[in-house]
């Protein structure tokens, strides 16, 4: 009898070490399902905050609970085993103290099992990240265009178009690379910028709209499955899926109506006819 193959996941340590290495593949998902076909491609799986928008059709991600949080990143954990597996802390989980960060860190870990956490900002962020690293939470920084600060941005707009405006983005990702991040997300930003810091600093960059010069790429998997009704302009989208999924729906809609499914395919027979019962009366 041969041994049954081990698959070990990767880490946070692993995925820092790839600063000069190849390429890093991550994409978000939010389900068991998805989470078992990325997972045999993807170093890394988001369960992105952007659930909000895709999963439950907010318009932003600001309304996201921990408790959404936690449940879809049990599901992607069941789904996968190979690749690492990051949860979003969502907006007001973990800007308000070291400890209240800690607190929710900690939950995200113990309950669903992930080997990492993500959370947004820059300087304002960096001795929240140092406390969590030091306390044994791997943490992925993000900068530039950080989503849950809509309401203060005003717009999801693209970041350090002028170079006027790079100054504190670099700061902001040296200071979260400094605190102890192992790895940073830069959302979009000029193409040159994004190249920029991923030559200042010493962790791997994942770019979403931050250019090719980043050390890998993410990309939310609705988005480029073609199943976002809008998507911004750094979305390749690599399938079409709407009109397939439509068709399936409008396909099984008919034969429904037309009593045509189900047939007797996917209808269960009898094993052996009921003694006593009437011929073609079904069991339940
Ligand atoms: O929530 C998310 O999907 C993200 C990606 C855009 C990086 O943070």
């Amino acid at each position: 009898m041969s041994a049954p193959v081990q698959t070990r996941r990767l880490t946070a340590p692993e995925i820092r070490a790839r600063k000069h290495g190849d390429p890093l593949v991550c994409l978000t998902s939010y389900h068991a399902h998805t989470a078992r076909l990325v997972d045999r491609y993807c170093d890394v799986i988001l369960v992105g905050d952007s659930l909000g928008m895709v999963m439950h059709g907010y318009e932003t991600t600001v309304p996201v609970t921990l408790d959404m949080m936690i449940l879809q990143g049990l599901a992607v954990m069941r789904g996968s085993k190979s690749a690492l597996v990051v949860v979003d802390m969502p907006f007001g989980s973990y800007e308000q103290s070291k400890e209240q960060a800690f607190a929710s860190c900690a939950r995200v870990l113990k309950e669903t099992g992930c080997g990492a956490v993500k959370l947004e900002g820059g300087r304002r962020m960096a001795e929240t990240i140092a406390f969590l690293v030091e306390r044994g939470v791997p943490v992925m920084g993000h900068v530039g265009l950080t989503p849950q600060s809509i309401n203060t941005l005003g717009s999801f707009r693209a970041q350090g178009r002028d170079e006027a405006d790079w100054p504190p983005i670099e700061a902001d990702a040296k200071a979260v690379a400094d605190a102890g991040a192992f790895a940073l997300v830069i959302e979009a930003v000029a193409e040159p910028l994004g190249r920029a810091i991923t030559q200042a600093v010493a962790i791997p960059t994942i770019g979403i709209g931050a250019g090719a010069g980043c050390d890998g790429q993410i990309l939310v998997l609705e988005d480029m499955l073609g199943l976002s009704p809008r998507v911004p302009k750094f979305v390749k989208r690599y399938g079409d899926l709407g009109p397939h999924i439509e068709a399936a729906i409008s396909a099984y809609a008919q034969e429904v109506r037309s009593r045509a499914f189900p047939g007797s395919e996917q209808a269960y027979g009898m094993r052996t006819p009921a003694p006593g019962r009437a011929k073609g009366r079904v069991e339940r």
